[in-house]
């Protein structure tokens, strides 16, 4: 896909075929991650691949808006260290959205799908895991090939009108 349908291509997908994701597609969508910018390229990830079916069903319980985890093919579980104060609490935000955001379109790249799922039970993200102290899970990408409709360019969207959004010179 050209990057500009990748990018209008892109939805979040809750439903999945049982299709497995290749492995290299896996690797190129977890590089997209690895290359994303950050505050002063610090860096704040680890990635966990999880493609075993019992283990997602486990990862899904972390947030009850996460059962889509169960039935895709593979997840990434975001990793990021706990931020020491308000400031680095808001750059960790910043940039774990772009490292995620990195990923979905790379994987809409690949006609892949793509859900996110917030995370908040640090106790069952922990036993599943097995990150060290001081680590959290901040979110999971669910990956797999969507089961509804295959991804395409979207021309209808729930979205703010353009020019309400964007002001040109001044508000
Ligand atoms: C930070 C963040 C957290 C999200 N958490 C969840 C979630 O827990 N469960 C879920 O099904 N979708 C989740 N979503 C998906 C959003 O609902 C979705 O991206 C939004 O409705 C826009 O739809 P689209 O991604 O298809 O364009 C999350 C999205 C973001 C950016």
């Amino acid at each position: 896909m050209e990057t500009w349908d990748a990018l209008r291509a892109r939805r979040n997908v809750r439903q999945f075929t049982d299709r497995p994701v290749p492995a290299e597609a896996l690797d190129r969508i977890l590089e997209a991650g690895r290359r994303a910018p950050s505050a002063g390229n610090w860096q704040p990830w680890d990635f966990v691949l999880v493609t075993d079916r019992a283990q997602l069903v486990e990862l899904s319980k972390v947030w009850q808006g996460a059962g889509h985890v169960a039935r895709a093919a593979a997840a990434i579980a975001i990793v990021a260290p706990q931020p020491q104060d308000d400031r680095q609490s808001a750059l960790l935000q910043y940039d774990l959205g772009q490292a995620t955001y990195a990923m979905t379109v790379a994987a809409a790249d690949l006609g892949v799908g793509t859900g996110h799922a917030a995370a908040a039970d640090q106790d069952q993200a922990k036993a599943v895991l097995g990150f060290p102290e001081g680590r959290f899970l901040a979110y999971v990408l669910s990956v797999g090939y969507p089961s509804d409709k295959p991804l395409a360019v979207l021309h209808r969207l729930n979205r703010r009108p353009f020019d309400e959004v964007v002001h040109h010179g001044r508000w």
